[in-house]
Formats: C-alpha cells, structure tokens, sequence
C-alpha cells in the first residue's frame, strides 16, 4: 500500500509530497509541529497536543491554517488513508511562503499544513525483558524558548546523534547551572531513594510535554509523591530510578548516564507501575481531559 501525505489541501502520494522552496519553514524553521500517537486508532490525548499546537502557534503569531474541527477531520483522513492502527501522525505548521525576507511578510499568509501517518508497532504493557535504556549528559545548547514546539531541532539532532554515536538512546541536556533541562526528544524524571519522583517544572526551559502531563496527572491520582524542581546529574546518579517519557517512547526506564548506573542498573518498579497505568489509560484516549481548554476557533 502506498503511503498518502496531506499537503496544503492536497493528498498526495508520500513520496511526491512537495512545499515551496520559498517556504518558510524549509528557510527559517519558522514553523511548529506537533507528534500525536495512535492506539488501536484511537489518537493519544488529542485535545492536549491540540491545546499546545495552539499555544505554539500564538506564541509564533501563526495563523490555524483551518478550523480546529477541520484539523481534526484532516488528521483521521490522514490516518485512514494510511490504515494506521498503532502509530504517530505528524503535523507540521508553517508561516507559509514569501520572499526571504527575516521581518514577517506584509501581506497576509496562508500557513502551510503537511501531515503524515506512519505505523509503529505497539508498545506492550508487559515488558519482562525491559531492559531500559541508556543516556549521557551534554550541554544544552538550544535557544531559550525550547517550550516552543518549533521545528528549529537542530541543536536537538546534534544532541541526539551524540547520544547514539556514544550508544545510548537519549542525551540529557544540562543547562548553564548543572540542571538537567530534559531530553533531545523526552522529558526527564528521577526517583529518589525515598520514593520523590522529580521533574523540572514547566518553566520555559522545557518543553511540556503531553505525555509529561499525562504521567503527572496519573501520580497526582495514584499517590505517587511528585515534586517538580530541578534536578542536576549528580542526583540522578544517586537516584533509584530515571526514566524519559514522550509520546512516541511513552515511558521507558533509564539505567545508566555516562555509563555508570543508575540505581541498581536495571528498571525498577516505578517505571513499571506508571507503565501499567498509562497502558490502562491509553485504552480510554489517554489520561488528560477530552475537551479542549482552550476554546477558540480561529478562522
Ligand atoms: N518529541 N521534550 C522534547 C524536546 C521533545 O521533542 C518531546 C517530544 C518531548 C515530549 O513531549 P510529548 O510527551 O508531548 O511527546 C519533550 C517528539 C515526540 C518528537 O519530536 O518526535
């Protein structure tokens, strides 16, 4: 079967999926985009990855290319066409094409929409054989609006491809004070050895991540003891358990950082239990709310 992209009011075929060389995505990464995942057909916490595309997009003062609803019909299209049950879409969002010119164009824009569906194998809710997953430590060396989902990865792709050529899956980024701010691609969180789970509060310096959200939301009901504060290398290195979340790696256990171990250098049993939870969750569409917080249709 062949892959079907949506771009610019178009389905196409995936490979023949084209923007303007004037896009200014493709010349200033003047864009947003969001990664939704998909369970059973079922899209993960939509309304919240709809919530933050809309955030991104304010903060970018970039137009909704077409009602949310629209958006939405356009994404289970995508999906369909796709015949994607277990998977991620993705939806890209830029300012659209003009002159290059830095300043933003006088004339009024038609942003530009792409999306693509791609199926993953589904993660398993039993995972006996986990065997986690490492990380090493590198500065971070983003802009300071990471809270942004801007297309403008680069410096997360340096950052990753550091981590693979060093054989571990994610690199930790640490910022000017020693703190770790998050992930290339995850959010980060320790277990102290008194059973605190840690992760940097939501302070522009980290993107917040849905499935962040998500795992707060579940430990906020399970009683798990959540403190969102800074943490540094150093005390995930002396921690019980790390591990990333996202919404495509959903929550993995970390076991080493810099090649020494965390804990007893095997997943432990926070990982697994929020594991169990999410999965639970996910059945249902995900643990945070199905109506949007945020309102308002633009267009
Ligand atoms: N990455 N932090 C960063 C820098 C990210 O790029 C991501 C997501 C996250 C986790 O966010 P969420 O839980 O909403 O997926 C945190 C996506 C998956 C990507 O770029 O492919």
């Amino acid at each position: 079967m062949s892959r079907i992209a949506y771009v610019n009011g178009q389905y196409v075929l995936h490979g023949e999926g084209a923007v303007h060389i004037e896009d200014r995505g493709y010349q200033f990464a003047d864009g947003i985009y969001e990664v939704i995942s998909i369970d059973k057909g079922r899209f993960i916490d939509e309304e919240a990855h709809l919530d933050r595309l809309d955030r991104s997009l304010d903060e970018l003062r970039i137009a909704w290319p077409m009602s949310r609803r629209a958006m939405k019909l356009v994404m289970r299209q995508v999906v369909k066409r796709n015949l994607v049950r277990d998977g991620l879409i993705y939806l890209q969002i830029t300012r659209g094409v003009a002159p290059r010119e830095h300043g933003f164009p006088k004339k009024r824009m038609q942003p530009s929409l792409v999306m693509t569906a791609k199926t993953l194998k589904p993660a398993p809710k039993d995972q006996p054989n986990d065997t986690g997953v490492a990380v090493i430590s590198t500065p971070d060396i983003r802009w300071s609006r990471p809270d942004i989902k801007s297309v403008a990865l680069l410096p997360n792709v340096l950052c990753k491809e550091k981590a693979h050529a060093a054989g571990a899956f994610e690199a930790w980024l640490v910022d000017g004070e020693g703190f770790v701010t998050e992930g290339s691609s995850t959010n980060a969180w320790i277990v102290t050895k008194d059973n605190q789970v840690v992760t940097r509060d939501f302070d522009k310096h980290i993107l917040n991540g849905i499935t962040r959200q998500a795992f707060v939301k579940l430990m906020a009901e399970n009683g798990f003891t959540l403190v969102q504060r800074k943490f540094t290398v150093a005390e995930a290195l002396a921690a019980k358990e790390a591990f990333v979340t996202s919404s495509t790696a959903r929550i993995k256990a970390v076991v080493s950082i810099d090649g020494q171990p965390v804990g007893n250098g095997h997943p432990g049993e926070t990982v697994a239990r929020l594991r169990a939870l999410y999965w639970d969750a996910v059945e249902d569409g995900g643990p945070l709310p199905k109506t949007p917080t945020d309102i308002r249709e633009k267009h």
